[in-house]
């Protein structure tokens, strides 16, 4: 993995980065030893290098039993609880593999959502396969996930009888606390734990995206590779320079401090979309906090250069992007040459629909940089397991540093509390009756 902030360092005082390194050295150090806010949260910082041969084999084990029995497993969890395990089996799986013929499961994401037609579409869906279900909450207590494990743990007994429903239930949360995990120990599923010290946006490299993705069929091992090689090259005693989450951190906080208050990441893989979502969960649950922070957004090129790339060349010049790069395709595929050439093609006939896709690359990199608009590059070799483990841990470690030179507490999201009141309230949930009472005399 490459980072590349020429683009962006004409935006900046020359002085910027330097200015800036003291923070992001004690931002580090305060990470490293733990005296940071949030410090309680800190268990994502070493927890590549934490994972053994052995923890990945269990993990392995529990998805050969998903695999062998299912055709469908349905991941329940909501944001941190499944946007990394969405993220990891996109970009890896084939575009169409949903309308392919496959020896593994079929991969289904839900309790992200409280859609009915969502759910009702879903269930329809289930009654003709025979599923499982990975039912993925820290607290044990998201409505989101609830409500959809409620309705899907009796569909599964229904369907298996409940002493077959146990084998392809498996319940991944807390060590005691919640209510996912007294079920768990109840009915006696396959568990297992986050640790209390891993929040839900840092959790994808624990069982919260490392299950879902070995049942995907896709090697956990070489991710955990990635990831720890990468923590390796982003140790707080690199050079500076040399670790691309520093580089990374200081820039995109360079950049705030010129008014620059939007941050877009761009890719050009339609694989890469969930990354975009994943990106968005970790940096603005981390740093939309205190009346401060970037907002993160996101987009899919060349396809919305068609709608948003009217904005980002020629809008309010607020934005700034970090286009996410991957240099090898896994494919080869050239535009074909026509004798009657009636579309004035064969000016490409010959050439990669990669070599296309990079010059739009290129081409829209300088206009966005002609039009105002610093422009950090993060390049990866290709999209494989490895390359993509290495990416998770670049961007986690560059969160919690900038999260600290920012200067809020970068592991928690009290902001998140606020409609689940609202909604208890409405709701008429036993203990929120004078919440009830007050939203109701504010709707009058
Ligand atoms: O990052 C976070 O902490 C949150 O996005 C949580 O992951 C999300 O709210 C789901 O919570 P839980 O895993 O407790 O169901």
């Amino acid at each position: 993995m490459q980072i590349n902030i020429s683009k962006a360092q004409q935006f900046i005082a020359a002085d910027a980065l330097e200015a800036l390194a003291p923070q992001v050295k004690a931002a580090q150090e305060a990470l490293e030893q733990g005296t940071c806010q949030g410090n309680d949260f800190l268990g994502w910082l070493h927890l590549p290098s934490s994972i053994t041969p052995e923890f990945i084999d269990e993990i392995n084990a529990t998805a050969k039993v998903l695999q062998e029995n299912c055709e469908a497993v349905v991941v329940a969890g909501i944001g941190g609880s499944y946007l990394g395990a969405r993220m990891v089996i996109d970009a890896l799986s084939n575009s169409f593999s949903w309308l392919q013929p496959s020896n593994m499961p079929r991969i289904l994401f839900a309790g992200n959502n409280i859609g009915e037609d969502y759910l009702t579409e879903l269930i329809g869906y289930l009654k003709t396969v025979k599923f499982g279900v990975i039912n993925i909450s820290k607290s044990g207590t998201t409505t989101e996930t609830a409500i959809t494990f409620r309705l899907l743990k009796k569909m599964c007994e229904d369907q298996r009888g409940k002493e077959e429903a146990k084998k392809v239930i498996v319940a991944v949360t807390d060590a005691k606390k919640g209510a996912a995990r007294t079920t768990a120990d109840k009915e006696g599923y396959k568990s297992f734990i986050i640790p209390d010290n891993v929040g839900g946006r840092f959790s994808v490299l624990t069982p919260v995206g490392l299950l879902p993705i070995a049942v995907a069929g896709y090697d956990i091992a070489s991710l955990v590779k990635g990831a720890q090689d990468m923590e390796a090259q982003c140790d707080v005693n690199a050079p500076a320079d040399q670790n691309p989450a520093a580089v990374y951190a200081a820039v995109r906080n360079a950049i705030y401090q010129t008014g620059k208050k939007i941050e877009i990441i761009c890719n050009y893989q339609p694989k890469l979309h969930n990354l975009g979502e994943w990106w968005k969960q970790l940096y603005g649950e981390s740093e939309g906090k205190d009346g401060k922070g970037i907002f993160p957004a996101a987009v899919d090129l060349t396809t919305d250069l068609h709608s948003m790339g009217q904005w980002i060349q020629d809008g309010e010049r607020t934005i700034f992007e970090t286009v996410v790069s991957v240099e090898n395709p896994n494919t080869c595929l050239e535009v074909p040459s026509d004798e009657e050439n009636l579309d004035g093609l064969n000016f490409l006939a010959g050439k990669r629909i990669d070599q296309v896709n990079k010059m739009a690359e290129l081409g829209t990199q300088l206009a966005h940089v002609d039009g105002g608009v610093p422009n950090i590059k993060i390049s990866i070799e290709k999209l494989d397991e490895y390359n993509i483990g290495q990416l998770i841990y670049f961007f986690e470690k560059a969160c919690g540093i900038s999260g600290l030179i920012l200067g809020v507490n970068p592991f928690n999201q009290p902001g998140v509390e606020a409609y689940k009141k609202n909604m208890f309230a409405l709701l008429n949930k036993p203990g929120y009756e004078a919440e009830s009472a007050a939203i109701q005399a504010k709707l009058g």
